[in-house]
């Protein structure tokens, strides 16, 4: 199977890495915005068409799926990108939100939902969530830990003074969607902040948890061609893949 992976920017890589986890694919081929990112304050017309060119990027390969990794992208997009495409689409809410119904025992569970303001505005994943009967739910817009994330800080005194600031009023969840591709790379500092017993969603291993239901899959694939690209700058998203991803030459 061949895959294209789509994000605003570089934080896409979280779900390529998981995907890499796996070995579930013999070819990945990102794609990633960077030259409009950040998507998250953007309104829905723009989010749309962004999405739309990204389809029409993905038309110069012969893929079998594309993967939608960011989550503003999921939450507004994902239907206006099926009807214009060839392959199967699927993203980060839809998978998100089946992660976390399966990782939740109760209905009554405290769900919390972090991710850019689009995606938090959409309302995407709390109506998933109700259509699931889960109700007890916050969200919360976390925009600044984008540009944390991208300069590197994944703890430290800037790190909890955001999470002060963002979290003061929030309710212990049980469960944290951490609905923006770069939220991972900070799941740690948020597991230490709620506390062990909260469980945390992360998009990439949501994805491939939806994957390994919906699809077969009879290969591993130990070492993928990887490709990427990007609206600006290649170079520099390279670089950051070969670090983040481990992987000496890109
Ligand atoms: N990739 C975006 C997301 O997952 C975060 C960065 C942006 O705002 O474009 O929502």
């Amino acid at each position: 199977m061949k895959v294209g992976v789509f994000d605003s920017g570089i934080g896409g890589l979280t779900v390529v890495k998981s995907l890499l986890q796996h070995q579930l694919f013999e070819e990945i081929i990102y794609y990633g915005d960077t030259a409009r990112v950040p998507y998250g304050i953007k309104d829905k017309n723009t989010i749309i068409r962004y999405g739309l060119e990204a389809v029409e990027f993905f038309k110069n390969f012969e893929l079998d799926l594309i993967i939608v990794a960011c989550n503003t992208v999921s939450a507004y997009a994902l239907d206006e990108m099926r009807e214009n495409t060839y392959c199967p689409i699927i993203g980060v809410v839809e998978a998100g939100v089946l992660a976390t119904i399966n990782a939740l025992n109760s209905k009554d569970s405290q769900i919390l939902i972090l991710g850019t303001k689009a995606t938090v505005n959409s309302n995407a994943y709390n109506l998933a969530l109700n259509n699931f009967g889960f109700t007890n739910i916050e969200s919360q817009a976390t925009g600044l830990f984008v540009p944390l994330v991208e300069e590197e800080i994944y703890s430290g005194k800037i790190l909890q003074e955001t999470f002060n600031h963002y979290f003061k009023n929030i309710n212990k969840p049980n469960a944290v969607i951490l609905g923006c591709t770069h939220f991972p790379l900070i799941s740690n500092a948020i597991g230490d902040y709620f506390g062990e017993d909260t469980i945390l969603i992360h998009s990439g291993d949501a994805i491939v948890e939806q994957l390994e239901k919906k699809f077969t899959f009879t290969h591993q694939y130990t070492s993928p061609k990887l490709k990427f690209f990007a609206s600006e700058n290649p170079e520099s998203l390279r670089s950051i893949a070969s670090k983040w991803l481990n992987i000496k030459q890109l």
